[in-house]
């Protein structure tokens, strides 16, 4: 008989990616996809670690599965239950003692395992823990991902050495590892003949990547000019990016590629210099700025996109001045920003000058409420325009679908369901903070 397996994923669109594998991993042993986890007779938690309260996620989602695998048992049902992703990577060990109904604990480098490992659970009392792999072992045994729709993610290199001094990414994924490129090649064409039209290429360090290609090396560049190559492979695109890593082939790439969408998340983090070399970011404002002045050269039309720190140890209102003036000097269409989360183990969290509660508030409200008047404007400034858009899911309101525009924001398409899953052309019509409102252009022909 069929068992279900039910996935909760926090965190990054690595581990998106990451449990997705997982299913496929697990779909030759029987396991089938669950909508929720009381009826699964497998459950995978796949953590993310990256500030406090992302981690402390973890917990209380175990809380809630430890009653569901109780009232499962009364009934005489098995359940086992795993943790993955970063927490399970960072405190494998305080798992198993906080929560020790956990049957598998299991690290980003282990899911090739995963089979191995329920067998071991199930036949053992006792937790199961694997944190231990080098990661280029998970992509040499993982299966092929299966196809589902016209998008997907593809993870091309994993983990970080950059350091950042507030950031776990480095001790939780590891070392920086890129996969070769014909391994992404042959993934990517396998997607695309499943009837993929849109790739986003995955690393923590994306544009880091360097992979092995014949007898040399190949960059982020390279790699999207060979995949763009790929006949019904229509868009590309790829992130996280560091400002450190943004050279001229793959700029350049944003001029000579149609397929590379017109839109980039670069997390600058910062707008002050003493800040940035205190979180070892290794650049300074006016580096980032001549960054997008080339890549607005190169493709005038480009969405901008970062993540905002507030509150970094020894952050001055100066400071906190530059991040709001570098803000207005590049106009970004959308970002992320967050409150500075003293993190176990990295260097900034036993600096000195840490910032008080309220005036991180105070500051992440001042700086979200600029971003929002300049995502607002970004947005308005699309309203009458036409573009092509993956109908990806369905609006909350009947009569809805969502999906992403070019330059990445989401858009709420007036469509009926029967056209879930499709490339539809839509005209803008309503502009919000964060999202678009949209029409077919032509109706007659979608219905058709
Ligand atoms: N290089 C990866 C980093 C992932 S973390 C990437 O850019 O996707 C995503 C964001 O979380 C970082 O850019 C940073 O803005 C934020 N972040 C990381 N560590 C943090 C911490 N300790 N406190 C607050 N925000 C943090
Ligand atoms: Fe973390 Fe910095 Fe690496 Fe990004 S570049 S994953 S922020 S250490
Ligand atoms: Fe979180 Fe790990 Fe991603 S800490 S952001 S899930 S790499």
């Amino acid at each position: 008989m069929a068992k279900k397996l039910f996935i909760r994923t926090y965190g990054c669109q690595m581990n998106v990616y990451d449990s997705s594998r997982m299913a496929d991993v697990l779909a030759p042993l029987g396991y089938e996809p669950a909508d929720r986890p009381d009826d699964a007779d497998m459950v995978i938690v796949n953590t993310c670690h990256i500030r406090e309260n992302a981690s402390e996620k973890t917990f209380h989602e175990l809380g809630r599965l430890r009653q569901i695998k109780q009232d499962r048992a009364d009934r005489g049902e098995e359940t086992l239950l795993a943790v993955a992703g970063c927490v399970a990577q960072a405190s494998g060990e305080e798992i198993i003692t906080r929560a020790p109904y956990v049957d598998i604990v299991l690290g980003p480098q282990t899911y090739h395992r995963l089979p191995e490992m329920v067998a071991r659970a199930s036949r053992a009392g006792g937790a199961v823990l694997e944190t231990d792999f080098p990661v280029e072992a998970k992509f040499d045994h993982l299966p092929a991902p299966r196809a589902d729709g016209l998008t997907a993610f593809l993870s091309v290199q994993e983990g970080c050495d950059k350091f950042c001094t507030f950031c776990v990414v480095p001790y939780t994924r590891g070392a920086e590892y890129s996969r070769p490129a014909a391994a992404i090649l042959a993934e990517a064409e396998g997607l695309v003949a499943n009837g993929v039209q849109e790739i986003t290429l995955l690393g923590q360090n994306v544009n880091g990547y360097h992979g092995k290609a014949g007898t040399g090396s190949l960059g982020l560049g390279g790699l999207i000019r060979q995949l763009a190559g790929i006949n019904g492979l229509e868009r590309l695109r790829y992130t996280t990016s560091h400002p450190r890593d943004m050279d001229d082939d793959l700029i350049a790439a944003h001029r000579d590629i149609g397929k590379l969408m017109p839109f980039l998340h670069l997390p600058v983090q910062s707008g002050s210099d003493r800040i940035l070399a205190a979180m070892n970011r290794q650049h300074k404002a006016l580096d980032y700025l001549r960054i997008i002045e080339r890549l607005r050269t190169a493709r005038p039309d480009i969405a901008l996109s970062s993540d905002f720190i507030v509150g970094f140890p020894g952050e001055s209102d100066a400071d906190f001045a530059a991040t709001l003036a570098l803000i207005e000097a590049v106009g970004y269409a959308q970002s992320y920003s967050f409150k500075y989360s003293p993190r176990p183990g990295t260097p900034a969290a036993l600096m000195e000058g840490q910032v008080p509660e309220a005036v991180k508030e105070e500051r992440l409200a001042a700086l979200q409420s600029l971003l929002q008047i300049q995502s607002t404007r970004f947005n308005r400034g699309c309203v009458g325009h036409e573009f092509n858009v993956v109908l990806e899911r369905p609006g909350r309101h009947p009569g809805q679908l969502i999906g992403r525009s070019p330059f990445m924001q989401s858009v709420f398409v007036a469509a009926p369901l029967s056209l879930l899953g499709s490339l539809q052309r839509v005209t803008v019509e309503v502009a919000l903070t964060n999202s678009l409102g949209a029409v077919l252009s032509d109706p007659e022909r979608a219905c058709a």
